[in-house]
């Protein structure tokens, strides 16, 4: 089952999240799981205001660019989204996610997005209504629906996410417009499908891959759950 106003065609699209893998072989690590069938890369940015931890800047960003041929799905866990956009744009950001709780105007941030050519997303916290994304959809690519509290990885899927994510789905088919919607955080063999049932385009896995034995069969044992 393929939802109404999704971009995607046919498949579930699987973006492994690199704050899980090891930094020391993070190239390694990327080119196993593109290989065994990763769609895009998902790089956490995290800025120790907005979350309470760091983690990559554009020079991340940057590096892996044109080095993997999937797309990079860039997701700003920045209090401050207006003061990092263009360096991220410029690093290669194929997707930039900003929070809607974030400080800076969210209008002006999704079109600066736009404007340099960015596809551009916008992500909601599990406490935060879904409502307040209707304002934005006319912009979006994408929404993010977080299925833990954004900040680390290894956390476990909120059970109040499937509704979350059921209710995001709903507004994007009355909007009409074509917008992925990901769901970020806890996923795992088991909960890939519960999100794929409620409406997901694409599952965002961190631990779940990277803290595997075997990557690949971690990733195509989500794939296969999610494939509904
Ligand atoms: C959490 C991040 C997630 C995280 C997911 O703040 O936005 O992308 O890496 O990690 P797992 O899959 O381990 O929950
Ligand atoms: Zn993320």
């Amino acid at each position: 089952m393929i939802s109404q106003n999704s971009p995607r065609n046919g498949k579930i699209i699987i973006a492994p999240s690199i704050l899980s893998a090891d930094l020391w072989k993070l190239g390694q690590d990327i080119d196993e799981v593109v290989a065994a069938g990763a769609d895009w890369i998902h790089v956490d940015v995290m800025d120790g205001h907005f979350v309470p931890n760091l983690s990559f800047g554009p020079a991340v960003v940057k590096s892996l660019k044109g080095r993997t041929p999937v797309a990079l799905d860039v997701h700003l866990m920045v209090q401050r989204p207006m003061n990092f956009i263009k360096s991220f744009a410029k690093a290669g950001a194929d997707f930039l996610t900003i929070h809607i709780e974030a400080q800076d105007d969210v209008k002006e941030a999704l079109l600066t997005i736009k404007n340099l050519g960015v596809k551009a997303g916008l992500s909601i916290k599990p406490d935060t209504d879904p409502q307040r994304l209707v304002p934005f959809l006319d912009l979006l690519d994408l929404v993010l629906v977080m299925s833990v509290q954004p900040g680390f990885g290894g956390q476990s899927f909120l059970p109040s996410s499937p509704q979350q994510i059921k209710a995001v789905r709903e507004l994007i088919r009355q909007s009409g417009r074509l917008i992925y919607l990901e769901v970020d955080g806890g996923i795992n063999a088991q909960t890939a499908r519960e999100a794929a049932l409620a409406g997901a385009d694409a599952l965002v896995a961190g631990n779940a891959i990277f803290g595997a034995p075997d990557k690949a069969q971690a990733l195509q044992e989500i794939r296969k759950s999610a494939t509904i």
